[in-house]
């Protein structure tokens, strides 16, 4: 018997990527999983493979939210975990036309708050829920090169706090999952900051499920599929002058990439300084397995 087991279980963006790893993940722990998707051929593949429900819609809208949680009620009855994972890293810099900086709020922010804002009122009369926030790394530090995806995945994990910290005690639980590079189609269209800073230390969607399930059974808060974010933010936090310097000098690296290629410790030296946050050798338990230096 699993803690999600019988479980009416929402991912939204399930179609690929990590949302798709944790729809598997969740339907083999026994929960039932409706499937959301901006695609409906892969929302309908996903719900196939895993004898779950496909739900095709936008989760980046109001009404798409509204309709996903209505469609998935009609199938599971009351939604007991709900997954707000969809996400986009569309933009660059100030110059990303406003339409793009509106549609990550839309979909990195909104999609949650409208979430929460359909499923509170059962979960805290029945004193009981479920909300996974699949925010990022970026959320926690920064992504160079990418402004509204850094600035929006603040904001998500900004609102995962707040939910927690204010409808924790009466048996709301939140995660807020932040990993680094994953291997999806996300990733792969990163350009040259994702290829420079992401793709040597990149897991697999699987392995951030795994984490996910994890945090799930411990009841964590903070997920990091990837262990050497926890010293970033610390160091962040403590001196941040000096993360900032590092981030500088890692922004030149990625300028200077076309030439040529930087990997992993390069990254950790820029991000931390050399054994400055005590990142030397941890890894995350899942990593041992992750393939470097090529794309999905
Ligand atoms: N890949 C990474 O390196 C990485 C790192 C940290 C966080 N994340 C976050 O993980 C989440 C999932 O990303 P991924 O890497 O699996 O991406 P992905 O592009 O591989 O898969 C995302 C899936 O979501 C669907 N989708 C996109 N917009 C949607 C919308 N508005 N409504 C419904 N479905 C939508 C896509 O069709 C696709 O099937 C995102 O929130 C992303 O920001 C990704």
């Amino acid at each position: 018997m699993t803690i999600v087991e019988g479980q009416g279980a929402v991912v939204t963006g399930g179609g690929g990527g990590i949302g798709r790893a944790l729809a598997r993940r969740l339907a083999d722990a026994g929960a039932r999983v409706a499937v959301n998707d901006l695609d409906p051929a892969a929302a309908v593949t996903v719900a196939g493979e895993i004898g779950g429900y496909a739900v095709p819609g936008d989760a980046g809208t109001a009404e798409g939210v509204r309709d996903l949680i209505a469609a998935a009620r009609g199938h599971l009855g009351e939604i007991d975990i709900y997954c707000s994972n969809a996400g986009t890293a569309a933009g660059t810099g100030p110059d990303t036309p406003e339409a793009d900086w509106q549609r990550a709020w839309e979909v990195n922010v909104l999609a949650h708050v409208r979430a929460s804002r359909e499923l509170l009122p059962v979960w805290l009369e029945r004193g009981a829920g479920r909300f996974v926030v699949t925010a990022s790394a970026a959320g926690l530090l920064t992504m160079l090169g990418a402004a509204p995806y850094s600035v929006t995945k603040h904001a998500a994990v900004a609102y995962a706090e707040w939910l927690a910290a204010t409808y924790g005690r009466r048996g709301l639980t939140v995660h807020c999952v932040c990993p680094q590079g994953v291997r999806t189609s996300m990733l792969a269209g990163s350009g040259r900051a994702g290829e420079v800073v992401l793709l040597d230390t990149a897991i697999e969607p699987e392995q951030v499920a795994d984490a996910v399930w994890y945090g799930m059974n411990e009841g964590s808060f903070l997920i990091l599929p990837h262990s050497e974010v926890r010293d970033y933010y610390a160091l962040r936090a403590t001196d941040t002058d000096k993360w900032l310097r590092g981030m500088g000098r890692l922004q030149q690296r990625i300028e200077e990439s076309g030439l040529h290629h930087h990997g992993h410790d390069h990254v950790k030296r820029e991000v931390c300084g050399e054994g400055v946050a005590g990142t030397s050798a941890r890894r995350a338990p899942g990593r041992a397995h992750a393939r470097r230096g090529s794309r999905p």
